[in-house]
């Protein structure tokens, strides 16, 4: 089902008590808020997944996302963390495939594609990062680029499982950099991957898909960027670290 999302990716940021603080902030700012159809969610770090979870209970606006999990369901792999761990706790959603784990973790499209997989089994909806690098875009393969990542990622899916999936395109060279995507861009991009989707699984499923737009989106340019026909929100990085921006971009809906 296509919803309006602004999601918090918080990264390697905040300790356990300024994610706490953080949190609580964008909670109060949120909740008063009526008739909004925009769907929050706050990915913190592992460590502050519980008592994130627990502060934001009840809240039906805000979700808690994980900003990874691993694509094996258990065992010897020191440091990680499972699917399952994560249900135990209540996480909703799962980023999966960010630039930052494809490039320093070297994840592949098919770990993404059991990740995604594991996932769905345990009704939690990931979250698929997708997008081109600088030096990609200049060759003009990033549109090609971009395709063959939800490809060998996504498209073994049946309709219904793809539809619970939420794409974040987030073009590499946009990510902290301050060079956030034009309106053009953007609404470019979005379009080729809902019309990629189509081609897969016909118009009506992909009109049904949320894409997300992250790459250093902030309160000033994300009312254009979402006013985009195929933007459907945000991911937000660095501009979600303050309560006060990141809720701004929430309410960047016209
Ligand atoms: O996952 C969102 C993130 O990669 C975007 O980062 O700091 O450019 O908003 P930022």
């Amino acid at each position: 089902m296509r919803q309006k999302i602004v999601a918090g990716n918080w990264k390697m940021n905040k300790t356990l008590d300024e994610a706490l603080a953080l949190a609580s902030e964008v909670s109060n700012m949120v909740k008063d808020e009526v008739n909004t159809d925009v769907q929050v969610i706050l990915a913190p770090s592992f460590i502050s997944l519980t008592a994130v979870g627990k502060l934001i209970e009840g809240q039906k606006r805000l979700a808690l996302a994980a900003q990874n999990c691993h694509h094996k369901t258990s065992g010897a792999y020191t440091g990680e963390v499972s699917v399952d761990m994560l249900k135990s706790i209540g996480v909703s959603f799962v980023i999966i495939g960010h630039s930052e784990r494809r490039m320093y973790f070297n994840e592949t499209n098919e770990q993404l594609a059991e990740k995604t997989n594991l996932l769905l089994q345990n009704n939690i909806r990931p979250i698929f990062c997708c997008g081109e690098s600088l030096e990609q875009r200049e060759k003009g393969i990033h549109i090609d680029f971009v395709k063959q990542q939800l490809t060998e990622s996504l498209f073994h899916l049946d309709t219904n499982q793809l539809q619970k999936v939420v794409i974040a395109y987030e073009p590499i060279w946009a990510i902290g950099t301050g060079k956030t995507a034009s309106t053009e861009q953007a609404q470019e991009m979005h379009e080729v991957i809902r019309k990629h989707i189509a081609s897969k699984y016909g118009e009506a499923a992909a009109a049904e898909v949320s894409i997300l737009y992250g790459g250093s989106c902030n309160p000033t340019n994300a009312p254009e960027l979402f006013a985009c026909k195929d933007v459907d929100g945000g991911l937000i990085g660095g501009a979600s670290l303050k309560s006060r921006d990141f809720v701004s971009i929430v309410k960047s809906f016209s």
